[in-house]
């Protein structure tokens, strides 16, 4: 796909990989790209680029988004769903609501911002649109500590191996599976500065870089790690690889939670 003269809706772009690539989607020739955050004031500035406040936890808020996109441009061609959060934590009092926040943004608000994307293009003119979920390495291999996360971006994955079978021609999906990249996002969950795996570590422009590259390209899937794509077929052929890694996982966790 071209990614130029593209109407482009693209969450959490206030931060991390979704504010690299708004920055980097809004240097293609005639992209307009409605940016979507909480927080609107550490969007990217451009002529280009229109920031948009709202909470896609809440059905109403992605209700309102596309109502606006309808408004403004009659449509949207390529839509990024990035917006995502975690908590390391040991789970220990009932707690309904901190489950259900999890969820609703990381799973459900990208679900339901998926069923916009397809009411509003479904007439299209057989032209293709596509459709980029963030989710992430834990969706295959467990993180201790993160069981809501890992649950949220399991039950997204199984989401998307189901709809992959159901969903229309027109519409291309592409699934990202960053790992350990080097963004706000483990600080917010856990207060640590680096992310777990440090032999992981990847930088945010790494992971943008392989998602447009994905895009340009075509693809249905990236795994912005290389090394993670060379670890991962170990871990599935030799099973007790995999569970060494997440019983150290659980050893460093629990020294920093002491
Ligand atoms: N960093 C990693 O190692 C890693 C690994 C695997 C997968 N991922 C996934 O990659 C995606 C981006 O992560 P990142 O590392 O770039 O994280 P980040 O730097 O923490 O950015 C998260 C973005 O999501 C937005 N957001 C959070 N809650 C929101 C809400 N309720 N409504 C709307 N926007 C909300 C934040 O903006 P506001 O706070 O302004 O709303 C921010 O722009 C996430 O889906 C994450 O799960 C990250």
């Amino acid at each position: 796909m071209k990614l130029e003269n593209q109407r482009i809706l693209i969450t959490g772009a206030s931060s991390g990989i979704g504010k690299i690539l708004t920055r980097e989607l809004a240097q293609g020739k005639g992209n307009r790209i409605l940016a979507v955050a909480r927080h609107t004031e550490n969007i990217p500035v451009a002529h280009n680029i229109v920031p948009f406040a709202a909470d896609f936890s809440i059905p109403e808020e992605i209700d309102r988004t596309f109502a606006q996109l309808h408004e403004s441009w009659g449509g949207v061609d390529i839509c990024i769903a990035n917006a995502g959060f975690a908590y390391r934590e040991k789970l220990e009092e009932p707690d309904w609501h901190h489950t259900e926040q999890i969820f609703n943004l990381n799973t459900l608000g990208q679900i339901h911002t998926l069923e916009h994307f397809i009411r509003m293009n479904r007439e299209a003119s057989g032209e293709k649109k596509y459709f980029v979920s963030l989710i992430s390495a834990v969706a295959m291999v467990p993180l201790p500590y993160y069981a809501l996360y890992c649950a949220s971006k399991f039950a997204l994955d199984g989401f998307w191996r189901t709809f992959a079978f159901e969903k229309p021609d027109w519409l291309r999906v592409l699934r990202v599976y960053p790992v350990a990249t080097k963004t706000a996002f483990f600080t917010r969950a856990s207060g640590e500065q680096n992310p777990p795996l440090p032999f992981l570590q990847q930088k945010p422009e790494q992971v943008a870089a392989a998602i447009l590259r994905g895009l340009r390209r075509n693809r249905s899937k990236v795994y912005p790690s290389r090394l993670f794509t060379l670890f991962y077929p170990l871990m599935r052929a030799i099973p007790c690889f995999s569970l060494l890694y997440s019983l150290n996982e659980k050893r460093k966790m629990e020294r920093q939670l002491k």
